[in-house]
């Protein structure tokens, strides 16, 4: 039988305004790395789609991006050829709307960026959805199962996972699963890599291959 492609988004996103300036977070990428990890050593082909700044474990191998508009992309190419596709990418949701050629020089004022948003990955893909089991994160620093509810609905996902501002650049994670099927499974605090196989094992339960 072949095996279930994977695809994961993971790490920030850098979103330019000159050559040597960015808008970007904190994300350390761990948690997606993990979760490819686990996927492949379950069996499934993998396929990660990394932001910039973040090394790629071993034996994983992975399309480098950098904006959030080259992961949409990346994304596109093969979320058609894949069973299920897991977004933990934390995208930068705006970007500047002009990038200049040349490094900003300072003057003597302050400085006013225009931002646009930026295309919704998980969105966009939460559409197009034929067979695959999509995947979201939501991270919530309030009122988050309400929140992480209505991601789950808007986005398409088959599921999501909701935790908190003080997962980013940790070790450890503090997540609940909420499936469109109405299970939820509170986890307690937890290291990301023993999540990441949790996760892959409540996800492969339910992913089918096409
Ligand atoms: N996501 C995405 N593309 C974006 C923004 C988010 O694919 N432009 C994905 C993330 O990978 C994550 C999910 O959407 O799986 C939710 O991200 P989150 O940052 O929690 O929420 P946002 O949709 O950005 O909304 P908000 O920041 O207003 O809570």
């Amino acid at each position: 039988m072949s095996r279930l492609r994977a695809l994961i988004t993971a790490g920030p996103t850098r979103e330019h305004l000159d050559p040597v300036r960015y808008l970007s977070n904190g994300s350390s990428g761990k948690m997606g790395l993990e979760i490819a990890s686990a996927l492949k050593k379950s069996g499934c082909d993998v396929s990660l789609i990394l932001g910039p700044g973040v090394e790629p474990f071993q034996g994983i191998a992975c399309d480098r991006v950098i904006s959030a508009v080259d992961m949409l992309k990346a994304v596109s190419k093969k979320f058609g050829s894949s069973d299920l596709f897991v977004s933990c990418a934390a995208v930068s949701d705006f970007r500047p709307k002009t990038i200049s050629r040349k490094k900003i020089k300072k003057g003597s004022g302050g400085l006013m960026l225009e931002l646009v948003p930026n295309p919704d990955i998980l969105f966009l893909m939460g559409k197009r959805k034929k067979n695959q089991f999509v995947v979201g994160f939501a991270l919530e620093d309030a009122d988050g199962a309400r929140r992480a509810e209505k991601k789950l609905r808007d986005k398409h996902c088959d599921m999501i996972v909701l935790n908190g501002p003080e997962t980013i650049d940790s070790q450890k994670i503090n997540p609940v699963i909420l499936c469109a099927d109405g299970t939820r499974l509170k986890l307690g605090k937890i290291s990301k890599k023993v999540f990441a196989e949790k996760l892959c094992r409540e996800i492969l339960k339910r992913a089918v291959r096409k």
